[in-house]
């Protein structure tokens, strides 16, 4: 029988992206023939950085990365996972908080579409604690956000930090 290629779909925020998420996109890509990391547009969330900066992080990590590709999506997450052709959605799931919350989220977007399933991906024992959260706000209280985020990151960050200060004076 032929292979079908299997596509999925690594969706969030990545505000910014850490090497949390790099490591799930990573395993993502070791399980799936396509991978595509979709930026969510039209977050109640105030951004930290805008969809166009956040995209062009994600890019310059995973430039020449054959399998793994960059896109956004508004609306329901199901109805982009349909026009891509993707039966799957990635998830990394943290501890038990996160669990539930995921789990709630995955049922609810079986209600959606029940053709679509969630893959819960355990993270690596050395990233596991990372968050986009916690890197804003060690980066904006001067912290150093080295090793947890990738390098063209901790420069955007570096920069966002500089510009801010600057605005105090
Ligand atoms: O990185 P995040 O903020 O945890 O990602 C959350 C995301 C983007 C996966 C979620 O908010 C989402 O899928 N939003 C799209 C809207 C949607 O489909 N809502 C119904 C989900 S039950």
């Amino acid at each position: 029988m032929a292979h079908e290629s299997q596509v999925a779909i690594v969706p969030g925020s990545f505000d910014p992206v850490t090497v949390g998420h790099v490591d799930l996109i990573e395993r993502a890509a070791r399980l799936f023939d396509r991978v595509i990391v979709a930026v969510l547009t039209n977050s109640a969330k105030q951004p930290f950085f805008s969809v166009e900066d956040r995209v062009a992080m994600l890019c310059d990590v995973f430039k020449g990365r054959a399998g793994i590709d960059v896109d956004t999506f508004g609306g329901l997450l199901v109805d982009y996972a349909r026009a891509k052709q993707a039966r799957v959605v990635v998830r990394g799931v943290r501890g038990v908080p996160e669990f539930d919350a995921e789990t709630q989220m995955a049922l609810m977007n079986r209600r959606l579409n029940p053709d679509i399933e969630t893959v819960f991906v355990t993270p690596s024992e050395t990233t596991g604690y990372v968050s986009s959260h916690l890197v804003r706000e060690i980066a904006a209280l001067g912290g150093s956000v080295d090793g947890l985020v990738p390098p063209i990151v901790v420069d955007r960050l570096a920069v966002r930090r500089r510009k801010s200060t600057l605005r105090q004076v």
